[in-house]
């Protein structure tokens, strides 16, 4: 294995930067051709692994890519999941290096999707090609690289639920999160829900001069910018009647548990450039970014914002806005009460319309299983630490999905950073983490391939 690894080490980061040329942005339709050409790179690598049945599959979206290997039906078998598709780029002037031109500086990777989640999926592909080609599979194996986890995972559920016998497994393995370090690896064992909402508010019913209407008339800006500061109180606590109700509260001893992972708050406010945290009192920067639920405006507009002034009072205002969920609130619960909430406390001078767009339910997985042991175990077996378990910030909608259509868990064995610049200008991926993925894969297949005998 580790002669292979070592003699096809190159080959591997070239065929990534190839697969990293291709602008597989999900969320714009202009790239719609490239998001295709993307899903059939993948498909073509992972037949090329020597994988079984490798195609593609039409969604009312973006295609599914699914391949597979079946060794033998008695032997356990792992679903590999990830994602081909990316964030938009924007803004293009602040990478150092075009986002679509992957480039190598001190390193790593620069590129949109180096880490998020072309990097990290590609190394399961380079590693079931590394176990076939030496001592073969310990496990069945099957693989499935979706093309709309960024915008929501829309056509997955239904695509799941009608493909359930060619889905079947005992684990899903995905690669799609981060570690603590790269002296500390971490698993984690929970991903937060997310409810995303849009707001209008309409004031008049067209733009007008703010001089002559400007003081008579409610400035739908200023009262989108009133609504949404109320949404938190000093405590920095959500003000949306219920929003908590259903939060499941930790035990002190779960939370002397987590607080065991290493942080250092100077380190982080450097590397972000800020003076000074800000979140909910009572608690940690990481409780606030895991085991708390959040709302955060994502982009708000209305008016003129092109060069110069223009002295205008708008019609109308604009907000993105998301909300992450914990255990055990639900993305249907939480955008009920925001937009009850939100159109309550709108004055009788606007309109307010929410729209709801994407949203996921929160995950957690149990430490105490074959699974995640297989995969702690790979960690020290790779790396010679044992992985501290970790409860992430992100979502991954579809996790909550498998569980419910396919009745398994999930392991979140992902090898990034946070410093990695998910979803910001200048994303990147360490090439020590590329190829140290790659060399961990198989130790779970491994380990689970004894444990589960
Ligand atoms: N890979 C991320 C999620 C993630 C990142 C989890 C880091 C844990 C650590 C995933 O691609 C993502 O960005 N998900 C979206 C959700 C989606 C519905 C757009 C998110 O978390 O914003
Ligand atoms: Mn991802
Ligand atoms: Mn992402």
């Amino acid at each position: 294995m580790t002669t292979y690894l070592d003699a096809n080490k190159q080959r591997f980061l070239d065929e990534l930067l190839e697969l990293l040329l291709i602008p597989s942005v999900s969320a714009d339709s202009k790239f719609k051709g490239d998001v295709r050409r993307a899903a059939e790179f993948v498909r073509d690598k992972l037949a090329a692994a020597g994988l079984d049945n490798a195609s593609l599959y039409e969604t009312p979206g973006h295609p599914v890519v699914y391949a597979e290997k079946i060794v033998d039906p008695a032997l356990p078998t792992v679903l590999v999941y990830g994602h081909y598709d990316v964030q938009p780029a924007d803004p293009y002037e602040l990478w150092q290096s075009p986002p679509f031109e992957p480039t190598i500086r001190n390193e790593r990777i620069y590129a949109r999707g180096a880490c998020d989640d072309k990097g990290q999926f590609y190394m399961h592909v380079k590693a079931i090609e590394a176990m076939i080609a030496t001592d073969g599979l310990p496990c069945n194996v099957k693989v499935m690289i979706e093309g709309e986890e960024e915008v929501g995972s829309d056509h997955l559920g239904t695509f799941v639920a009608e493909h359930r016998d060619m889905l079947k497994t005992d684990v899903i393995l995905i690669s799609d999160t981060s570690i603590i370090a790269n002296d500390t690896p971490s698993l984690e064992t929970g991903l937060r829900g997310l409810s995303y909402v849009e707001v209008e508010v309409t004031g008049p019913n067209r733009d007008l001069h703010s001089g002559v209407y400007g003081g008579g008339v409610a400035n739908p800006i200023n009262v989108l910018c009133d609504m949404i500061a109320s949404l938190h109180d000093e405590a920095g606590r959500i003000t949306i009647p219920g929003f908590y109700d259903n939060v499941a509260d930790l035990s002190e001893a779960e939370r002397a548990e987590l607080a065991k992972a290493p942080f250092n708050l100077q380190d982080y406010k450097q590397d972000l450039d800020v003076n000074d945290v800000a979140g909910e009192a009572g608690y940690s920067t990481n409780e606030r970014t895991s085991i708390r639920p959040t709302l955060d405006v994502n982009g708000i507009w209305g008016g003129y914002t092109g060069e110069g002034a223009k002295t205008v009072l708008p019609s109308k205002a604009f907000a993105k806005i998301s909300m992450r969920l914990v255990p055990n609130q639900t993305p249907d619960e939480i955008t009920e009460l925001f937009t009850k909430h939100f159109t309550a406390i709108a004055p009788a001078s606007v309109k307010v319309k929410v729209t709801p767009h994407h949203g996921g339910l929160p995950y957690v997985t149990p430490v105490d299983s074959v699974e995640f042991e297989a995969a702690s175990k790979a960690f020290e077996d790779a790396w010679g630490k044992k992985p501290i378990p970790t409860r992430g910030g992100g979502s991954i909608p579809i996790v909550a999905l498998f569980e419910r259509e396919l009745g398994v868990k999930s392991i979140l064995m992902g090898f990034g950073l946070d410093s990695d610049a998910l979803h910001s200008p200048n994303e990147s991926y360490g090439l020590f983490n590329f190829y140290k993925g790659i060399e961990t894969i198989p130790y779970f297949y491994k380990n689970y391939a004894e444990l589960k005998r």
